[in-house]
């Protein structure tokens, strides 16, 4: 009931379209009602009297019947389908600014595919059932109470004799509306995961052929693919059975009626014309029924569908402003992490009583063994995820308390693999500041090094980028980044292993413009390479979530505690190898 009552909110701004759709449908369906009654008088007046007057009466006013019922149907499809149309577009929309609202921590509980299929496959089920059903429904429901009410005018003691089928339908009815809204909640499952193994074997082509995993893949996508036919079948199987077992018991309503109908007729008590007509509306209650049964069950499909919508609609944004929350001013830079505690899954704790300082302009290096905790860390600062204890303040406003929009503006992030966007080279520059002029992008991406590789692309900026950008080396992808992060010129700067899939070679020059973007800044910079982070203002050593060590390099040198070690395993292993860094 509640899911109905929040499809209708959606449907309240369209409201008197809707009364129009409705009106038009009553009279189109007022149309199909009248006809039995014309086939009364041919039958009584026409036929018995041989009243050739009539005739032509009757003959006119089908034709007139028919045209106006033409008219009111288009009315009705026309706005019934403009705002079936118009209600999915406000869903779905609804669904993706939710999308775009929701947290990380939802990104990372569930996949790609799944998602996506809520924005797609849901919706859309949602919009057929919307649609078309609630035409059916209401056309079919007129025709069903005016029938009904033509056959009680008609002979009352007739039609309460029809009726004694009735509540074995309603009961059949409701055991199968049941059935069906689970096998469609089925159906929708298994087409998220279809969906999802798709997104997700599309999405790594290069890993699925170097492992040459090509047949498991489509082995995979079978099963995937059977599941979601057994779940349609299941759905086809009730439906098949729903309209036969619906109609048997229609069908013994109509013998009785013959019967007890003839009988009356016999005896005189109603004419031959009126048991046809009865006959009539009877035979045409049991199309709406039918009908009825079947869009009953598209709707508890629809239904489905449209809880998962809803789920997602419901869902917590976690990460979300405070009701008083303020923006953070132009800040200069100090970050204090006081105490902080954090974790994943509450039994899983991360980062323990974490607690240092950044001052404005300063190069803090995060570095330590994988699963240490680095990028959690880093994390933590733009709000991707709530500390569970302590408190991080940026210049002594603590994070949580301002706007998140205001605090992710003055960070910038420079992650391992970079993510630029289909579009071109501009475009994807441009992000960082949608409203940057071109010379500024030239300097930014000159600032970048960037600027000499796009010209020498077929169309300079404008070349566009594949997907991904994975028409580009990764060098390249990451000095993009990096022209993206100067745009924006944010006083706050991560680095999270910026530069750890690079050869030398092309770390160099990405290094080089990192080292022009991190002037005047607060920079976090994780690396494995210790070699990249020699000149930090303060190292801090992770190991296990805590902060084992903390200093400049000559110091941690001098304490030869963890970092040292870290840094001799690096130097030993470089050596070994002949190259000049190494990592961990
Ligand atoms: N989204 C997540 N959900 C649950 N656990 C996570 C998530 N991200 C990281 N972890 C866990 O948190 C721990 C710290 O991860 P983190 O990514 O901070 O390590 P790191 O120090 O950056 O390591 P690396 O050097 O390998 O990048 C790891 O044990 C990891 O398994
Ligand atoms: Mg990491």
């Amino acid at each position: 009931m509640n899911l109905y009552v929040r499809i209708l909110n959606y449907i309240k701004p369209y409201l008197h379209r809707l009364i129009a759709a409705a009106v038009c449908t009553a009279l189109a369906a007022a149309g199909n009602l009248y006809l039995p009654w014309i086939i009364k008088d041919v039958v009584d007046q026409v036929l018995a009297e041989k009243n050739a007057g009539m005739l032509n009466w009757v003959c006119a006013s089908i034709v007139i019947i028919f045209f106006l019922r033409g008219i009111f149907y288009y009315g009705q499809n026309y706005l019934m389908s403009y705002v079936g149309e118009r209600v999915i577009i406000d869903i779905r929309g609804a669904v993706y600014t939710k999308l775009q609202r929701l947290s990380v921590a939802f990104y990372d509980k569930n996949k790609t595919g799944t998602i996506m299929s809520y924005v797609t496959n849901d919706v859309s089920a949602l919009q057929s059932a919307m649609v078309q059903n609630t035409i059916e429904m209401i056309t079919e429901g007129c025709i069903l109470i005016g029938s009904i009410a033509a056959m009680f005018y008609l002979d009352w003691k007739l039609t309460l004799f029809t009726f004694g089928t009735f509540p074995a339908v309603l009961f059949l009815m409701d055991l199968f509306g049941k059935k069906i809204r689970v096998a469609g909640r089925r159906i929708q499952e298994c087409t998220a995961d279809i969906t999802s193994v798709l997104q997700e074997t599309i999405s790594s082509s290069r890993i699925i052929k170097s492992f040459v995993r090509e047949d498991y893949e489509i082995d995979r996508f079978n099963k995937e693919n059977l599941a979601n036919f057994s779940a349609n079948m299941r759905n086809a199987q009730l439906m098949a059975l729903l309209t036969p077992v619906v109609e048997c018991v229609a069908a013994i309503g109509v013998t009785a009626i013959i019967w007890y109908g003839g009988r009356s007729v016999i005896d005189g008590e109603i004419t031959a014309g009126s048991l046809v007509a009865f006959l009539v509306y009877a035979v045409n209650i049991s199309n709406p029924i039918k009908r009825l049964t079947r869009v009953i069950g598209s709707i508890q499909k629809a239904l489905a569908a449209a809880q998962r919508v809803f789920d997602v609609l419901d869902l917590d944004e976690v990460i979300k402003d405070k009701p008083k929350a303020e923006d953070l001013p132009n800040i200069s830079g100090k970050v204090v992490f006081d105490n902080v505690g954090f974790s994943y899954n509450p039994e899983d704790p991360i980062l323990r009583g974490i607690s240092f300082s950044a001052e404005p302009g300063q190069v803090v290096a995060l570095v330590g063994p994988s699963g240490a905790g680095k990028s959690t860390i880093a994390n933590l600062v733009p709000r991707f995820y709530d500390v569970d204890y302590g408190s991080i303040t940026i210049d002594q406003h603590n994070i949580q308390d301002v706007t998140v929009a205001s605090l992710r503006r003055q960070i910038g992030i420079v992650p391992q693999e970079t993510t630029l966007f289909n579009g071109s080279v501009y475009a994807n520059i441009l992000y960082g500041r949608l409203d940057a002029t071109q010379e500024e992008v030239e300097l930014a991406a000159k600032a970048a090094n960037a600027h000499n590789f796009i010209m020498e692309l077929p169309q300079g900026y404008a070349t566009a980028l594949g997907d991904r950008g994975l028409n580009l080396s990764g060098g390249q992808r990451q000095r993009i980044a990096i022209a993206r992060a100067i745009l924006k010129d944010p006083r706050i700067l991560i680095l999270d292993e910026a530069t750890s899939a690079l050869d030398t070679e092309s770390e160099r020059i990405v290094q080089e413009a990192l080292d022009r973007l991190m002037v005047g800044r607060t920079a976090f910079v994780i690396a494995h390479r210790l070699s990249t982070v020699q000149n930090a203002d303060k190292i801090l050593v992770l190991d296990h979530g805590c902060i084992a060590e903390e200093g400049t390099h000559q110091e941690l040198m001098a304490k030869q505690g963890l970092y040292a070690h870290l840094h001799e395993i690096q130097y030993k292993t470089a050596e070994l190898k002949g190259e000049p860094v190494c990592t961990i």
